[in-house]
């Protein structure tokens, strides 16, 4: 995996994100570890975050590297009308990884061609985010102790939501169930889609939350994003399609577990937080593992 860039998860075969999750243990159980002492780090974010930037730049730090950022375009060079192209040569000259957010899809492969350094996605608009997608691989396999043959339920903006993409994807490795809730407007793409009729795994669509709980191994819960809109009039009609309530989970397996990448609006009622089947938070803090699980092996060390 050395010097491999992360843009999609399909970059990765099956066989390269269960060896990433291992090694991700190995940091679970010693996340203080001084290799990365010699490299430096650029987290490029173009869009707001919290967490992905966060848990990146607290990976780097347990490792022992420096990180070089911006979190604001605005107070780059960007600003002054500097190309992306023009933005991650200079980057490269700099650091010996980066790490980058963009609001359009297809800019971080676009980074990673004219890169000299591996580039890592930490998200391309509505398109994906294979390094959430690694945290939500390895909190599954944290609450269910296996990946394979799980019915996984996806709840909310499925057409939009690059979380969803790339978990989708990789959990066609892996003998998945799906069930896809969303309003019809916002329903799971024909381009991911087709991966799951690829593999002929079974799928089930919904408008409604509550039919497919009972069912579900996994509840992923995502956001109906304000802005992937271009007619604020149109996220008005479905920004309140779902909120999940502790209510609702009266008839569960047992180690059912309610997940999201975060950060949520009012989509999982506060109610919910208090229960055993709460691992959202528990989801956050996996990141750091993954991420530094990620790093070493893109860098070789
Ligand atoms: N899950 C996720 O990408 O969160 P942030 O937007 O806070 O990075």
């Amino acid at each position: 995996m050395k010097s491999k860039s992360l843009i999609s998860i399909s970059d990765f075969s099956k066989e390269e994100i269960l060896q990433l999750l291992d090694r991700a243990k190995e940091f679970e159980k010693e996340p203080i570890q001084r290799i990365l002492e010699n490299y430096v780090i650029a987290t490029l974010f173009f869009e707001p975050s919290t967490r992905t930037r966060l848990s990146f730049e607290s990976a780097v730090s347990r490792l022992g590297g420096k990180i070089i950022s911006f979190t604001d375009s605005m107070t780059s060079s960007v600003q002054k009308g500097e190309s992306l192209k023009d933005t991650i040569k200079t980057v490269c000259s700099y650091s010996d990884l980066i790490v980058m957010r963009h609001p359009r899809e297809g800019s971080a492969r676009f980074a990673s061609e004219v890169a000299s350094v591996p580039v890592i996605n930490a998200g391309d608009g509505a398109n994906q985010h294979p390094t959430q997608c690694l945290l939500d691989l390895y909190s599954i396999f944290k609450t269910q102790k296996r990946l394979d043959d799980l019915n996984i339920m996806m709840v909310g903006d499925l057409k939009y939501g690059r979380t969803v993409h790339s978990l989708v994807i990789a959990m066609c490795h892996f003998n998945t169930t799906f069930h896809l809730v969303s309003p019809t407007e916002l329903k799971l793409p024909g381009s991911v889609k087709v991966h799951i009729k690829d593999k002929n795994l079974k799928y089930y669509q919904y408008t409604d939350i509550v039919e497919a709980i009972p069912k579900a191994d996994i509840i992923y819960m995502t956001r109906i994003q304000k802005e992937r809109f271009s007619d604020p009039i149109e996220y008005e009609k479905v920004k309140n399609s779902y909120i999940l309530t502790a209510e609702m989970l009266y008839t569960i397996k047992p180690d059912m577990k309610v997940l999201h990448p975060l950060p949520r609006i009012n989509e999982i009622s506060e109610d919910v937080d208090e229960l055993p089947q709460a691992y959202y938070f528990n989801q956050a803090i996996n990141g750091i593992y993954v991420r530094q699980a990620l790093l070493a092996n893109i860098l070789g060390v």
